[in-house]
C-alpha cells in the first residue's frame, strides 16, 4: 500500500475540485499562455499522485502542454499515465523532491502541486525558490491547509482536538518539519522576498451531509493524528459524536491557493 493510496486521492478530489479557486487557477494558465505564446510549455507537477491538477487545470482549457508529473510512488505515476496517457502529452518522474537539485524543472515555465506545501519544510520552499528564480518560473500552488476546520453541530472538544491536530501536521510527514498551517505564509514571505508578484485565494472543502465518505475519512484521519495526545476517553467521545452527524452534519476545512509570478515577464 502506498502513503497515499489511490482510494484516499480519487475520494478527496471532487472536494478539492469543488474547492479549488479557479480565477487564481485561470490566472495561472493565462499567465503561461501570454509569456509562452509560441513555444511548447511545460508544466511540472510536483508530487502528482494520479494526475489530479492536471485534471483540474484541463478543465479550465490547459492545452498544448507537456505535463511533467513528478512523485516517488512509482504506483500512482502509473496510474496517472492509465488514466491520461493516450490524450494527453505526460513525462513521468518517479523522483523524491527533497532532492531538489534533481527535480527535473529545466525548461519548465510553471511549477505546480495541489495539496502539498503544507507537508513540505522550510528548506524545501527555499531551495525550490532558488531552481525557479533561476529559470524565471512561476509556481502555483493549491489546497495547502490553513489550519482551521469547523463543524456543524459544534462539539466542546472540537478546539482541543483541532489544536493537537494542527501541531501533527508540522511534523516530519518525510519531507522536513512539515509547515502544516503556516505553508501559504512561508511561500509568500519567500516568494515576495525574491521579486515575485503573489497572489492568494481561498479554497476550503464544504463538506455536506453527501460527502459522508468524506468526513468519515477526515474523522478517521484526525482521531489517528490526535490519538496519542489526547486522554483516551475524550477522544472517543469526540469520535463518537463526529461519526454520528456525518449524515445530518457539514464541516469546513480551510485551505488557501497561492500563485507566484516572476515580476519582470509578468
Ligand atoms: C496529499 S498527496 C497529493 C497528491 C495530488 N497532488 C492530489 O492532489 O491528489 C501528496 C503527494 O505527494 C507525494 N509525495 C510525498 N512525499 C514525496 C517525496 N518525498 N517525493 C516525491 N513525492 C512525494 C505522494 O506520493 C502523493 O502523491
Amino acid at each position: 500500500m502506498t502513503g497515499f493510496p489511490v482510494a484516499w486521492l480519487d475520494l478527496r478530489e471532487p472536494a478539492d475540485i469543488k474547492a479549488r479557486d479557479k480565477s487564481l487557477a485561470i490566472q495561472a494558465l493565462q499567465w503561461l499562455q501570454k509569456n509562452n505564446p509560441n513555444q511548447g510549455k511545460i508544466l511540472v507537477d510536483l508530487g502528482s499522485g494520479t494526475g489530479s491538477s492536471l485534471r483540474a487545470l484541463s478543465s479550465l482549457s490547459a492545452e498544448n502542454i507537456v505535463w511533467r508529473l513528478v512523485d516517488n510512488d512509482g504506483d500512482l505515476l502509473d496510474e496517472a499515465l492509465r488514466r491520461h496517457g493516450k490524450d494527453l502529452i505526460i513525462e513521468d518522474y518517479e523522483a523524491d523532491l527533497n532532492i531538489v537539485n534533481e527535480l527535473p524543472l529545466s525548461g519548465s515555465q510553471l511549477v505546480t502541486a495541489s495539496a502539498l506545501f503544507d507537508l513540505a519544510s522550510r528548506e524545501f520552499v527555499d531551495e525550490l525558490k532558488n531552481r525557479l528564480t533561476k529559470q524565471n518560473t512561476a509556481l502555483y500552488t493549491a489546497l495547502n491547509y490553513d489550519g482551521t476546520t469547523e463543524w456543524i453541530p459544534t462539539h466542546p472538544l472540537d478546539d482541543k482536538v483541532l489544536d493537537i491536530f494542527n501541531r501533527d501536521q508540522t511534523r516530519d510527514k518525510g519531507l522536513g518539519p512539515a509547515l502544516g498551517p503556516e505553508a501559504t505564509d512561508y511561500l509568500q514571505s519567500v516568494f515576495q522576498s525574491a521579486g515575485y508578484e503573489v497572489f492568494i485565494a481561498s479554497s476550503p472543502w464544504e463538506i455536506t451531509p453527501k460527502d459522508h465518505a468524506l468526513a468519515n475519512e477526515l474523522i478517521q484521519g484526525i482521531a489517528n493524528a490526535v490519538t496519542e495526545n489526547i486522554d483516551s476517553v475524550e477522544l472517543d467521545a469526540w469520535k463518537e459524536f463526529r461519526l454520528a452527524n456525518i449524515h445530518n452534519g457539514n464541516c469546513r476545512v480551510g485551505h488557501l491557493d497561492f500563485l507566484a509570478l516572476p515580476k519582470e515577464i509578468n
